[in-house]
């Protein structure tokens, strides 16, 4: 079988995780993909010490990688909204199937993308923009495809639970625990992102279109981070039984979607309330199966990693033979929308 040439744009955290997890996998990977899926190309501003690039055509000008003729797979794994979306709407405009990490530029402007990738016939996959190493897409657009789903609610930001867990277990202090988790590669490069609820609500609004059918609509998400949690506050829920835990929530009502994101007391035997650390959890309710759980690593390089290398395996199964990927499922078309914010 003829192999597929990858190009790794951005070698960050999770793009140094991809490259690795790829090249330590690489006989389980080929063989569960059915061809041989090579890293070609990497496009970043400088070398990652943590990655041996000999044998790899390097490019410091990531459009160099989407202009090759010889890759057929571009993964952006640069961050932000800007280049990060001329880098993919260039990809699809050169006809190449893209792989993304970036829930910001998906919540943002997937409707925009996706409408351009539709017409080119090309995949836009973004399995690792959600809850990181969970097959979250996957199980809502795939596992639970006959399902009506009535709601779903997760702890979706792997550094805000991480803070709360370790000022609950530990009695840590806030910025103490934030800047470990940036040191561990789990929070955002604005970490704002993590303690506002931003990067929850940019999740959830992917989850809320894959769920429901809807448009992508971030600013209908109801936002409140962690930020004004305090010792005091973690310590008294936990007397009295409860857990405070940040989650996105989203449900099917009479009046259309809410969708919303704010620390929540959750009795302390429910089997999310005791989800801690970067751990992520998932409950979908669906008519026919009932309630479900996902969890898992939200964050960090390899959990991460796992979900861009299952997309690039996705895509390189199907590249013969387009159509297999499933399809994206909710509509773009931003008319007409019945969605509800928590104040209407
Ligand atoms: N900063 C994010 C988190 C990374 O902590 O969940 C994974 O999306």
């Amino acid at each position: 079988m003829k192999p597929v040439n990858v190009g790794i744009c951005g070698l960050g955290t999770v793009g140094a995780g991809t490259f690795n997890v790829l090249k330590r996998n690489i006989d389980d990977i080929d063989r569960r993909a059915g061809r041989p899926v090579r890293i070609t190309h990497v496009g970043a501003r400088r070398d990652n010490p943590d990655c041996d690039l000999e044998g790899i055509q390097v490019s410091r000008d990531i459009f160099e990688v989407v202009k090759d003729p010889d890759v057929h797979i571009i993964v952006e794994l640069i961050g932000g909204t800007t280049v990060s979306k001329e880098l993919v709407l260039a990809a699809i405009k050169a006809g190449k199937d893209v792989v993304t990490a970036n829930k910001a530029l998906i919540a943002e402007f997937g409707n925009e993308i996706f409408a351009a990738a539709e017409q080119k016939g090309v995949v836009v996959a973004y399995e690792a923009a959600v809850a990181g190493g969970i097959p979250i897409i996957k199980a809502i657009r795939e596992g639970l495809v006959a399902n009506q789903i009535s709601g779903l609610a997760g702890i979706i930001n792997g550094t805000g639970n991480y803070i709360l867990s370790e000022m609950r277990e530990k009695g840590r202090a806030f910025d103490d625990v934030l800047a470990e988790a940036q040191a561990l590669g789990y929070a955002e490069a604005d970490p704002t992102f993590d303690v506002a609820g931003t990067d929850a609500a940019h999740k959830l609004t992917i989850l809320a279109a894959n769920a429901f059918g809807i448009p992508l609509q971030f600013d209908k998400v109801y936002t409140e981070g962690i930020a004004e949690m305090t010792q005091e506050d973690v310590q008294y829920a936990d007397e009295l039984g409860y857990r405070i835990k940040h989650l996105g929530i989203a449900r099917r009502t009479d009046h259309g979607v809410e969708m919303r994101v704010h620390p929540t007391l959750i009795p302390n035997k429910r089997l999310i309330a005791n989800v801690d650390g970067v751990m992520n959890a998932v409950l979908v309710f669906g008519d026919a199966v009932g309630p479900t759980m996902y969890y898992g690593q939200g964050a960090g390089a390899e959990a991460t990693a796992s979900a861009v290398i299952a997309d690039i395996v996705d895509i390189a199964r199907d590249i013969d033979s387009p159509g297999l990927v499933p399809h994206l499922g909710f509509s773009v078309e931003t008319k007409d929308l019945n969605v509800l914010t928590s104040e209407e």
